[in-house]
């Protein structure tokens, strides 16, 4: 991607279409054989991580300053949902570590930060994470207990993160934290805390239903000190920084979720095609071909919203509204296409010796984090009615 890049005569296209096909090729050379086991073992792929850092695609939106492919949210989508046609769990790794941590330092970050927590990021060598959720505030991402208490040389926090993607193997986290109490929102700064510091505790890897290439843990703070070197962004604008995070994740997420069903699809459709009953194949009955064209309807609508939210992003960072209608789509979409899948599939799609059942599990994950469905309507209820001016 580097060396393509480095031709001018290529355009913003080219270079997306290239990081496309090359993720694309990675995906079925070195994802699909092995995704199974991954979910199996609850393994986290370390050398494929190395090789798509080495590949531009762990520092897709950060500038080629810092090492990243200085690429644009479209690259990011077309590049998640290839990759996640490979492996759902891979592509959850990949999207987090992109939206939720180096675009964040990269767009919030001093210049130091950024020398320090973004060229080994980018390049396969480490992982980055995002702390916003705790077990007592989800949904509610402002009502976070977590403290971080002044002191003359920076800040010790205290409380414990939930759900927190890539905890096990990451070598920084941003972390969302009570500055001030009183101002609710307003007073919750972001930190960039190392793993490992001082009285930080990573906990368990959930035993999760999908994504189980990547790692979710509690993250527990004991008098963890962070020198103020380490705040990012401004003092109390940590709300702002995480939701703006959790923009681009949830067009990532929506990008995750094409992919999946696109796998089921490709899955169904080739079954279909060589499985007979009644003396023909699957593909010749009515109800069939009625099914798998619904599930490339729902595809295809998914798809085109991922991409367009991903521009509208380009256009205009404030694409709240954009992201969770895409996300919200998307991951329906995901779900009904998965399940149809399986249902193609019959028996065989409810056994592991095929993939529909993993595509189906991974699938859910979609509605459920980066904001659950529930909380995209509320999005995006609100922004439609704002349009109004009531
Ligand atoms: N970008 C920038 N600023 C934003 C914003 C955005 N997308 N959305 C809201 N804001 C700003 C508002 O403008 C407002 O600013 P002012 O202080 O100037 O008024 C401020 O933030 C507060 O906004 P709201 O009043 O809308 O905030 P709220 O408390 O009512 O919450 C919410 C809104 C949409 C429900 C929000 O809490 C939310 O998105 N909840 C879901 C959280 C979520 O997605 N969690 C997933 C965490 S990560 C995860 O899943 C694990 C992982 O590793 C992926």
């Amino acid at each position: 991607l580097h060396s393509f890049r480095a031709y001018s005569k290529f355009t913003e296209d080219d270079v997306r279409s290239a990081l496309g096909s090359v993720c694309r090729k990675f995906a079925e050379s070195e994802l699909m054989p092995i995704a199974s086991k991954l979910d199996k073992e609850c393994q986290f792929p370390a050398s494929q991580i190395q090789k798509l850092g080495s590949l531009g695609a762990m520092g897709i939106l950060v500038p080629s300053d810092y090492g990243g492919a200085g690429l644009d949210t479209a690259a990011l989508s077309i590049a998640v949902q290839e990759i996640s046609r490979g492996c759902g769990g891979t592509s959850a790794i990949v999207n987090i570590h992109n939206a939720l941590y180096a675009d964040l330092i990269s767009r919030f970050g001093s210049n130091d930060q950024k020398e320090k927590y973004l060229p080994n990021f980018v390049n396969g060598t480490h992982i980055g994470g995002f702390a916003l959720s705790e077990s007592a505030s989800g949904s509610d991402a402002a009502g976070l207990q977590t403290t971080a208490t002044a002191t003359s040389c920076g800040f010790i926090l205290n409380g414990t993160k939930a759900w927190v993607t890539n905890a096990k193997e990451a070598k920084a986290i941003i972390v969302f934290a009570v500055t001030n109490p009183q101002k609710r929102h307003r007073g919750i700064s972001a930190f960039i805390v190392d793993i490992p510091s001082e009285g930080l505790v990573i906990g368990k890897n959930e035993d999760k239903l999908g994504i189980r290439a990547s790692s979710t843990c509690d993250i527990v703070l004991q008098d963890t000190p962070v020198t103020r070197d380490n705040l990012l962004g401004e003092e109390g604008q940590g709300f702002k920084i995480a939701m703006s995070g959790l923009d681009c994740a949830r067009i990532g997420i929506a990008a995750q979720a094409v992919g999946i069903a696109q796998a089921a699809l490709d899955c169904a459709t080739k079954y279909a095609y060589q499985r007979k009953a009644f003396g023909n194949p699957l593909l010749n009955f009515q109800a069939v071909q009625h099914r798998i064209a619904r599930m490339a309807t729902q595809l295809e609508a998914a798809k085109l919203m991922a991409l367009s939210a991903a521009k509208a992003r380009d256009c205009n960072p404030f694409c709240t509204k954009e992201a969770s209608m895409a996300k919200l789509m998307a991951s329906e979409a995901a779900t009904f296409v998965t399940h149809n899948c399986i249902q193609i599939l019959g028996g065989m799609g409810y056994v592991s010796d095929m993939p529909a059942e993993r595509h189906y599990r991974d699938a859910r994950i979609t509605e459920i984090y980066g904001g659950v469905s529930d909380i995209q309507l509320t999005v995006i209820a609100e922004h439609v009615v704002r349009n109004y001016g009531f």
